[in-house]
């Protein structure tokens, strides 16, 4: 491989040039090596942020990080294989009934997950609520799995896309992860190795995404889609409404219970919409003629979580756990709820401890927010409209403040849009 100076690199990309392919591969190779200094690839990345990157420059960055680690070989778990990834929102449990729904309706689903870091909560924060389950399996163990029981939830193990790894957490520090091609690398190259042959994206739209406008939203779907084409995954994307959270529940424990109400065929109707439209995409990209809703109905998917969980030393029957402090706010007038502001919602129940400061803090499993009110409903005054939960009550207060001005209440004569919450479909 050719030889380059990192400042070289940067220089480039400072100066709108389009970075060769070797430069490209050298600086991924690099810098997992860790022989590119942090500090040379901070100001890469915000080069990178602030220019941009051609379809070129993405696919090949993006094949520079699958090729800094393994890439998974699916073939023999007897079924098509189809994932999903969101690109991050507030009460976005929809992974958890969506993967054993999928599973019950033939396909096998491998989904490698991530923890919550800042307001956006993490799938493998949530299934640790449960009693008993592991989310580090080795690539043979996912395999088994994913044979016996249909779906896996786990931790991507370190050697896949490990640059990804590395990246992500400079990105964070460096005030760099909202860089479209940035993110649609880091998403795409660890699915891409992860060896599934379809997937569908989440892409998060609104305050509590990454991405704020449809626009934005809709050019990272689409450069993920041909990233996925590229590397013979078939792919769609669906861009979703995060302005307001999803569901009810916005904490790790709490969720995990939202998302056995849809299982058992109840819970919010958002969140079984967004859970059926996910799981439709993925059955026909899977290339199966399967009706989610009547699997979701006949309890099949309920039974595929019991077999999820208990397959990874989880019991599905052991109580989750609960806060030991709670404190309720109520509406100061009466009207209707005219918005309810997800990015507000996310921080405060990060600050509950939901969520953690660094990588390595704990999380605090039944911290959390319980949103009892949604835009277009009608309070009265002294309406309960948030429940918070906490182990650590001095938490309540810094999560208050988050919450002053989360939820507006307009006049009661007021028309309120219902916003769709399926946008667009990129396929
Ligand atoms: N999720 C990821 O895995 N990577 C990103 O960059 C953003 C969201």
């Amino acid at each position: 491989m050719p030889v380059f100076a990192a400042v070289d690199v940067i220089a480039a990309k400072r100066d709108r040039h389009v970075l060769t392919d070797e430069q490209i591969d050298w600086t991924i190779a690099g810098y997992t090596a860790g022989d590119i200094a942090e500090e040379q690839m901070s100001a890469l990345l915000m080069a990178i942020l602030l220019n941009g990157m051609t379809a070129s420059e993405i696919a090949r960055w993006t094949a520079a990080m699958i090729g800094s680690g393994i890439r998974l070989d699916l073939s023999g778990v007897g079924r098509p294989t189809v994932d999903k990834h969101s690109t991050g929102g507030v009460g976005d449990k929809i992974s958890l009934p969506l993967a054993p729904l999928v599973a019950a309706c033939g396909a096998a689903v491998p989904q490698l997950s991530g923890r919550g870091l800042g307001h956006t909560g993490g799938t493998l924060d949530k299934m640790e609520s449960i009693s008993g389950w592991n989310a580090l399996l080795s690539p043979e163990q996912m395999i088994r799995q994913l044979t016996q029981v249909g779906a896996v939830i786990c931790a991507a193990s370190a050697d896949l896309a490990p640059a990804d790894r590395k990246l992500y957490a400079l990105r964070d520090v460096t005030a760099t992860v909202e860089s479209i091609p940035m993110i649609a690398a880091s998403i795409m190259s660890k699915k891409i190795a992860e060896g599934t042959d379809a997937l569908v994206l989440d892409v998060k739209v609104g305050s509590g995404a990454f991405m704020k406008s449809p626009v934005q939203a809709a050019e990272l779907a689409r450069t993920m889609v041909e990233l996925g084409a590229a590397h013979g995954v078939r792919a769609s994307a669906l861009l979703t409404d995060m302005s307001t959270p999803l569901g009810v529940a916005v904490g790790n424990a709490m969720e995990v219970a939202e998302s056995l109400q849809v299982l058992a065929g109840g819970g919010p109707p958002d969140v079984v919409e967004l859970t059926l439209a996910l799981a439709r995409e993925m059955v026909s990209l899977a290339g199966m003629d399967v009706d989610p809703a009547a699997v979701l109905a006949s309890g099949a998917a309920m039974d595929s979580w019991r077999a999820m969980v208990a397959a990874q030393g989880g019991d599905p029957d052991s109580p989750l756990p609960v806060p030991r402090e709670r404190h309720v706010v109520t509406a100061s007038t009466s009207g209707v709820v005219s918005s309810l502001d997800a990015f507000a919602v996310g921080t405060a129940s990060w600050r509950l401890g939901a969520g953690r400061a660094r990588k390595e803090d704990p999380v605090q499993a039944a911290a959390g927010i319980l949103c009892l009110v949604k835009p277009g409903d009608e309070v009265i005054l002294g309406q309960p409209l948030f429940e918070l939960h906490t182990d650590t009550p001095e938490r309540f207060e810094p999560a208050l403040a988050d919450l002053a001005g989360a939820l507006e209440i307009a006049p009661a004569d007021t028309r309120v849009e219902r916003r769709p919450l399926i946008i667009d479909v990129v396929r």
